[in-house]
């Protein structure tokens, strides 16, 4: 019921038959009319009438009243109907491959035998409506990667001139074309295609809604707009990361400087310990003598200096001289 034929007389053949443009949709009906004026008015059942196809295969035989499906090629036997009412030929579960010519006779079983009364010729356009455009992400949006996804489209007739892409933003609607990839079905000859688009996200925005067009010889088919967000949780993700990781490393540090700092501060203590240790002693010792010197205690295993200076003053007041020895 869908269907819709545009039917044109396009030429008068030099012959006098006419011919005719019909277009039909794959898997629907197509109409092939037979446009005789009857003006003798002569009886269906003095008239043979017949459809052929460009291979002069007969479609459909109307012997003197009844359907004769003797002559009737395989492929269209049981494809057929005609209507008496205007001389219209149906053919059904229209293929692409049915696109063509087609010829129409009629002729009268007189007297003197059969005469040829009319000829005309029509012309079999097929189409396949393309399904509504898709479009899938081939990649998330990121800043990096941009826009980058595909938009496909299937089971249509004939091939589509292009496929371009509408890019909306808040302020602008920028026109990309895209690079078509187009497959036929070996079978059904219907064509299925899709194109690509990687461009970067639009500055300024970030907001696009993409809009896919397939454009045909005869219209322009839009698919539901896609929505593109550029979400900035990528680069939070990445500042959250980075901050974790300077934190971490600045704490280490700290604790690292902390522990060493523990540790040398330990070890002076104790290297101080050691000292005051062998200072008493050598006091002690020096305590003994009665000579004033200056003793320098180098610790065992250390770079480090500690000193130790002891200085003792002679008590006796006949001290010959104030040395100072390292
Ligand atoms: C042809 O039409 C029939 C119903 O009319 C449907 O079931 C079938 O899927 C259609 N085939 C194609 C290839 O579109
Ligand atoms: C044609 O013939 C039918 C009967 O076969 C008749 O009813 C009709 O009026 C005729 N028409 C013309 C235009 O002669
Ligand atoms: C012929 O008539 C039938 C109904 O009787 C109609 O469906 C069809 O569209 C007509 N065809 C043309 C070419 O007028
Ligand atoms: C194909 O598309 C046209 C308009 O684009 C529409 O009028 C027609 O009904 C569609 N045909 C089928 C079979 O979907
Ligand atoms: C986009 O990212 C999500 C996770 O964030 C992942 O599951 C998905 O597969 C990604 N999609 C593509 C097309 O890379
Ligand atoms: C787009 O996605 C495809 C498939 O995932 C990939 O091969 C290509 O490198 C991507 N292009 C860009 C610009 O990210
Ligand atoms: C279609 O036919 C071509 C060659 O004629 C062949 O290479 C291809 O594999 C076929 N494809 C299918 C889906 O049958
Ligand atoms: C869009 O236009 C509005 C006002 O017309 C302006 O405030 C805004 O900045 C524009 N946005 C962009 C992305 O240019
Ligand atoms: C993107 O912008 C459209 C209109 O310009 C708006 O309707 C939609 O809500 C926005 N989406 C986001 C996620 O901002």
């Amino acid at each position: 019921m869908g269907l819709r034929i545009t039917l044109f007389v396009t030429a008068l053949l030099l012959s006098g038959a006419a011919s005719l443009k019909s277009q039909a949709y794959f898997n629907e009906t197509a109409d092939l009319p037979c446009q005789f004026t009857n003006s003798q008015n002569i009886s269906l059942g003095e008239l043979i009438i017949f459809w052929q196809d460009q291979q002069m295969l007969v479609l459909y035989e109307l012997y003197l009243g009844n359907e004769k499906p003797d002559n009737v090629a395989t492929k269209y036997l049981g494809r057929t109907s005609f209507d008496q009412d205007n001389w219209t030929m149906r053919l059904h579960n229209v293929q692409i491959k049915d696109k063509g010519s087609y010829q129409c006779f009629v002729h009268h079983k007189g007297p003197k035998g059969f005469l040829h009364l009319f000829q005309m010729t029509s012309e079999l356009s097929v189409f396949a409506n393309f399904s509504e455009p898709e479009i899938r992400l081939l990649s998330n949006i990121t800043e990096k990667s941009g826009i980058n996804l595909t938009c496909s489209s299937s089971q249509g007739y004939p091939q589509p001139i292009k496929i371009s892409f509408l890019l909306k933003t808040q302020n602008s609607t920028v026109e990309h074309d895209g690079v078509m990839v187009i497959s036929q079905d070996n079978d059904t000859e219907l064509y299925n295609v899709s194109a690509s688009l990687s461009v970067p996200f639009p500055d300024g925005t970030n907001n696009v809604t993409v809009i896919c067009v397939v454009y045909t010889d005869s219209t322009e088919i839009f698919s539901p707009p896609f929505n593109t967000v550029l979400l900035d949780s990528s680069k939070p993700e990445d500042q959250i990361l980075l901050v974790a990781i300077v934190t971490i490393l600045i704490i280490s540090a700290l604790v690292v400087i902390f522990i060493v700092a523990l540790f040398l501060n330990k070890r002076k203590k104790r290297q101080q310990q050691q000292i005051a240790g062998s200072c008493e002693e050598t006091i002690k010792m020096e305590s003994e003598e009665t000579k004033e010197r200056v003793k320098i205690h180098e610790p065992e295993q250390n770079d480090e200096e500690a000193q130790c200076i002891v200085i003792h003053y002679s008590k006796t007041p006949s001290g010959n001289n104030n040395a100072t020895h390292f």
